[in-house]
């Protein structure tokens, strides 16, 4: 069995990282669409050089990228891979292919999509819901009672304001939340939305 981590970015090399200090054995290739030479010592393929066993992480950071390329390969075997300092409550549940990254705090009854990438040091608070496609950056804060739909991105910093039981705050698919912004309200689907308080990057009383 072999870790095959698409993408030699930031986010791969983070996702290999992740791989070695869990499975110091394990045998890991970088793939791309060109190839190369080795990368940080290890071997580095093209697509057709995928074996049938091998557990594939999708280790690119931009939502709509990793959704295309899931797509063009189609059904296989992903891998998942929890960072040992990562924290997952035991209640939490982590869907096929995703990527929880160092220092990372996934609380009870959180809900992880499929291919969803939650980078260092972020904060799933409880029962948060997170689609399919969710990239997570560095050190954000999604706080209880929050639904983000898939291909959402979450920049660096945000903090998302805490929904209620009744009602969970939403993040609608395709929205993009600017980094160090401050999320007070839903978030309409595939609108930018910056600042603190957040608004969206088209509304007209949004200040500079
Ligand atoms: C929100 C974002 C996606 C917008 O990107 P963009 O469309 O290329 O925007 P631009 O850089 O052209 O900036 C457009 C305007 O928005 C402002 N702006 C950009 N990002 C902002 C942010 N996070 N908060 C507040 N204002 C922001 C710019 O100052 C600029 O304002 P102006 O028109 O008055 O000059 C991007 O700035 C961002 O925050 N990305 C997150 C990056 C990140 O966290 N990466 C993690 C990597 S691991």
């Amino acid at each position: 069995m072999r870790w095959a981590i698409f993408g030699t970015g930031g986010m791969g090399r983070e996702a290999a990282d992740i791989v070695r200090r869990r499975f110091p054995d394990a045998a890991i290739v970088f793939v791309t669409d060109t190839g190369g030479g080795p990368v940080q010592g290890l071997e580095h393929v093209m697509p057709d050089a995928l074996r049938d066993d091998d557990l594939v992480i999708l280790a690119i950071g931009d939502p709509q990228l990793r959704f295309g390329l899931r797509e063009r390969l189609g059904e296989r075997r992903y891998g998942t891979i929890v960072a040992s300092s990562a924290i997952v409550a035991p209640s939490a549940v982590i869907g096929e292919g995703s990527i929880i990254c160092e220092g990372s705090i996934v609380n009870n009854d959180v809900r992880v999509g499929q291919h969803v990438i939650v980078n260092v040091l972020s904060h799933l608070s409880h029962d948060c819901i997170m689609g399919d496609f969710v990239t997570v950056s560095p050190r954000v804060s999604c706080n209880g009672w929050v639904e983000i739909d898939d291909k959402v991105f979450v920049g660096a910093g945000a903090v998302i304001r805490n929904g209620v039981p009744a009602r969970r705050l939403r993040v609608g698919v395709g929205a993009t939340i600017g980094a160090g912004a401050v999320v007070v309200g839903d978030v309409v689907s595939h609108t930018t939305v910056l600042g603190v308080p957040a608004r969206s990057s088209h509304d007209p009383h949004r200040q500079p």
